[in-house]
C-alpha cells in the first residue's frame, strides 16, 4: 500500500486548527488525514484516554498539566476533522532548549499503529529540536521498543560509555 497525503483538504483550515508549523502525515489512505502539531493545545482528558489505550498507568491530570506547561516541546498527532480533531498520538520533550533535550511519552493509539506514524512523529520531534539547535537528544525506552528507536538511528546505551540512573526523591 502506498503512503500518501490527501489533496482534498483545506490547507488554510489546517493552519487555523494546528498552527503554522503543522505537518501533514503520509498515511495508507486518502480518507484519513493525520496532522502533527507543536501548537494545538492538548486536551488533558483526551491525552489520558490515549495513555489508557496504550496501557500506561494514570497520572493525576493536575500534575500532567504542569508537566506539559514545563515541557520544552509538546507534539500532538491529530486525526483531522474540521470540527473536532482527535488526538491519536503524542510526544513531549524536556530540556534546556540549547544543549540537552529528552523525549518522553511517545505514543500512537493502537488503532493507528503500524502505519509509519510513530516514525513520522519522532522525525517531527527531532526536526523541532534541530530548529532550536539543541545539541543532544536522549530518551529512555522499554526493552520491547528498542528496535523502534534503533532502526531510526538512535544509539543504544550503555556501550561502556554511559548508563541510565533513576532516583525517586
Ligand atoms: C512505539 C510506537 C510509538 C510506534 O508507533 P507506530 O506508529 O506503530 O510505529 P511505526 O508504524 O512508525 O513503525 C516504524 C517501525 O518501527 C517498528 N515498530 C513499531 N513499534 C515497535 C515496537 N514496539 N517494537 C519494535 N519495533 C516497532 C515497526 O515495525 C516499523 O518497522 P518497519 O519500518 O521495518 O516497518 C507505538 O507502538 C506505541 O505507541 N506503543 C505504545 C507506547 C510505547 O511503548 N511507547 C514507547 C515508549 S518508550
Amino acid at each position: 500500500m502506498s503512503l500518501q497525503t490527501s489533496a482534498a483538504i483545506d490547507r488554510d483550515n489546517l493552519v487555523e486548527l494546528y498552527g503554522p508549523e503543522h505537518r501533514l502525515c503520509t498515511t495508507p489512505s486518502t480518507q484519513l488525514n493525520l496532522v502533527l502539531s507543536p501548537d494545538r493545545e492538548i486536551d488533558l482528558y483526551e491525552l489520558e484516554q490515549l495513555c489508557d489505550a496504550v496501557g500506561w498507568s494514570r497520572r493525576p491530570v493536575r500534575r500532567v498539566r504542569k508537566a506539559l506547561q514545563h515541557s520544552l516541546l509538546v507534539v500532538g498527532l491529530w486525526r483531522h476533522d474540521p470540527r473536532l480533531p482527535r488526538l491519536v498520538g503524542f510526544a513531549r520533550c524536556t530540556g534546556d532548549g540549547v544543549i540537552e533535550a529528552t523525549v518522553w511519552d511517545v505514543a500512537v493509539h493502537p488503532l493507528y499503529q503500524g502505519a509509519g506514524l510513530g516514525r513520522q512523529l519522532m522525525a517531527f520531534v527531532l526536526d523541532q529540536l534541530r530548529a532550536m539547535q539543541v545539541e543532544r537528544v536522549s530518551l529512555f525506552a522499554d526493552p520491547d521498543v528498542v528496535r523502534f528507536y534503533a532502526d531510526q538511528g538512535w544509539e543504544l546505551e550503555p556501550q561502556n560509555r554511559r548508563c541510565a540512573f533513576w532516583y525517586s526523591p
